[in-house]
Formats: C-alpha cells, structure tokens, sequence
C-alpha cells in the first residue's frame, strides 16, 4: 500500500525515503534491543503516508491514515495506538521546540528518518524539497533563524542552505539512540565538508 501510494513521489519523501527509513528503523532496533519490532516498522512504513507538508498543513493525517489501514488489516488496538504514537512524534518542528519522543519506538523511529535527511542522501532530498517548493538554492542577503514554534518553521520560505542551518546540522546532535548518533556522524561531517565548497565555489575562491 505505501510503496503504491509513494512510488514516484518527487520531493524526497517517496517509496524509497520509505525504505531507508525501514531499513534504518531496524538496524537501529536491533542494535539497541528492546524495542518492539512490529511496532518500529510499522511506523516507519506509515510515517510520511499523509504529511503535514503535502496536505494543507494537517500534522496528524499520517497517524490518521495509519489507523484505518492497520484497522483493515485486524492489528489490535494496542499496537495500533503504538504505531500512532510513534508516528505523531517523529517530525520535526522547529529547532527551539522539544520533540524527544515517549517511547523506545518513537525515538527509534525519528532518528533512522532523521538519517535519511542528512549526509548525500539528505543535501539530494533537501534540493528536492527546496525545488518543489519553490524555494532559492540559496540568497546570501537572507539569513537562517531559529524557530521557536512549529508554526513558525511551518510557514517559513526560506533558500535551502539556510535549511541545513535550521534543520539539517542540529540533528546529529539531537539523535536519541547510540546506535543512530554513531550512523549520523559521518553523515553530518559530509554535509559540513558540502557546505564548506559550496560557499567556496560561491564565492569564486575554488
Ligand atoms: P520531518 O517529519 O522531520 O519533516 P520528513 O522525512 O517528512 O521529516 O522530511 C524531512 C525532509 O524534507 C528534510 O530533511 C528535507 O530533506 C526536506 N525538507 C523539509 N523542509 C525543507 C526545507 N524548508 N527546505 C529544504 N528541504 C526541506
Ligand atoms: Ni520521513
């Protein structure tokens, strides 16, 4: 169902963010144990089944969507609010907003989507993005800032880079699970060493 309704996707939250996620939610699950792995790939399947960012701003729908589908499927009621739950608090909001989630799940969940937007897969997806939003690749007179509320990073139209300023360099710093803070830290080091050329090449210097 979800590789039907994302296939093809351009913006970089298609199938295949879909299944790096899953693959990541699991080598993160199990490397950490204890986590309940029907739950973690479940919802890294569903996370971005209706995101807030394609559909009107609603943040909720994925989680919405999510239900019925497992509903149809017979999954009980507890392991469906797990999902849910887990779902709700994977997305970021803003980097003066808090949004560690509740459970094992949950943390496991965001950090392996939160790997899939940083590193080269991550300065692919953020052009993506940028492009279909149509944001500038960058505009040296606008500056980054940091929101404070989900609100304000929802409305914001900023260039790209200044995306990786107020998004994309925080997260490895922000990585819940040991094993997802080991995974980002290359990650992290590439798009710092990406960012360090590109304002070289801005500037003429390389
Ligand atoms: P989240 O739920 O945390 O937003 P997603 O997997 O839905 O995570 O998508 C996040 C990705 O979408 C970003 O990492 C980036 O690639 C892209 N994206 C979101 N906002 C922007 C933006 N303002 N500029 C460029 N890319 C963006
Ligand atoms: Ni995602």
């Amino acid at each position: 169902m979800v590789r039907s309704e994302l296939l093809g996707e351009s913006t970089g939250h298609d199938w295949w963010h879909i299944h790096r996620v899953r693959s990541n939610a699991l080598h993160i699950a199990v490397s950490e144990g204890g986590a309940d792995l029907f739950v973690v790939e479940a919802a890294a399947l569903l996370h971005d089944i209706s995101d807030w960012k394609f559909n009107g701003g609603d943040d909720s729908a994925s989680s919405r969507k999510a239900a019925e589908w497992l509903k149809s499927l017979q999954v009980d009621g507890e392991t469906i609010n797990a999902v849910c739950s887990a779902i709700d608090e994977v997305t970021f909001k803003g980097s003066g907003v808090k949004t560690v989630p509740g459970t094992l799940e949950g943390r496991i969940v965001q950090d392996a989507d939160r790997l899939d937007a940083i590193g080269a897969i991550g300065i692919a997806r953020a052009f993506a993005y940028g492009g279909k939003k149509d944001r500038e690749i960058y505009n040296p007179e606008v500056k980054p800032s940091l929101h404070n509320s989900f609100d304000e990073y929802r409305k914001s139209k900023s260039h790209t880079i200044n995306h990786f300023h107020e998004k994309l360099l925080l997260l490895r710093d922000l990585m819940n699970t040991d094993t997802g803070r080991r995974m980002a830290a290359g990650r992290h080091d590439f798009m710092v060493e990406y960012l360090g050329r590109f304002q070289k090449e801005w500037e003429g210097i390389l």
